[in-house]
């Protein structure tokens, strides 16, 4: 078997060439950034956007990246502020009602039946029932480009958080439990997620002191 024979390589510009792209297939499972959002006129927005992750500790900035201009990132340019409501299992069927292209002013609060508490020091609300929230105010609005240097329709939204509010239960001895928080991730495909269980949990401790010593004189003798 030759090595072109091992892997279906492609170049993303001229097509996967397989039933579905699997891109987000690939880089996934994926956290889901479920972002409340107000309009400058005050109406409530929620919607979920799964190209979302964390990106620095001190202070915390989390972001996600819509692609084309919705009205999750024309409300955060406007307003400043947002919140984000982690998706738990229970909460998942209700998240995704929440995807739904409804027109300005229909709330998707409402829409998917989902109970709000308000924030400390933010104006969009929290979702009540979900387990932890960033209240996070707005940092950059960064729009994405290709290779060429050319603006694409995305934007990337990040924003500090400000204010966290974790559910009592998830802290064991002062410590997160992720997973009783039942968090739940985007796949790929137009329908896949995943759960998060105690089963799954494997740790590693990072290479460091006479474990490191080892390797790098192991790569030595190899050389
Ligand atoms: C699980 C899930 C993840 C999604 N992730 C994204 C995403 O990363 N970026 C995006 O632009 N849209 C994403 N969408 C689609 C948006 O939620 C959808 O377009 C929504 O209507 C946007 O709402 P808004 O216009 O109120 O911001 C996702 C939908 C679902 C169900």
């Amino acid at each position: 078997m030759t090595e072109s024979d091992r892997f279906h390589s492609y170049v993303p510009a001229e097509g996967h060439g397989l039933k579905h792209d699997p891109f987000n297939a690939i880089v996934g499972p994926r956290p889901i950034g479920w972002i409340s959002t107000l309009s400058p006129d005050g109406a409530p927005n929620l919607a979920p956007y799964s190209f979302f992750n964390a990106f620095n500790y001190t202070p915390p900035i989390i972001g996600f990246s819509s692609t084309g201009w919705k009205d999750t990132v024309a409300n955060i340019e406007k307003t400043g502020e947002f919140v984000w409501n982690l998706v738990s299992r229970t909460l998942a069927e209700r998240m995704n009602v929440t995807s739904a292209a409804v027109p300005r002013g229909v709330s998707e609060f409402a829409l998917g039946h989902i109970r709000s508490t308000p924030s400390d020091v933010v104006r969009p609300a929290r979702v009540a029932d979900s387990p932890v929230q960033f209240e996070c105010r707005l940092t950059q609005i960064v729009q994405l480009k290709d290779v060429d240097g050319r603006a694409i329709e995305t934007w990337m939204t990040f924003g500090e958080v400000v204010k966290a509010h974790i559910r009592a239960d998830l802290l064991v001895n002062g410590i997160y439990d992720t997973t009783r928080a039942g968090p739940v991730l985007r796949a790929g495909g137009p329908a896949d997620y995943y759960e998060i269980r105690a089963d799954a949990l494997f740790r590693m401790q990072r290479p460091q002191g006479d474990e490191l010593a080892r390797l790098i004189a192991e790569q030595e003798t190899a050389d």
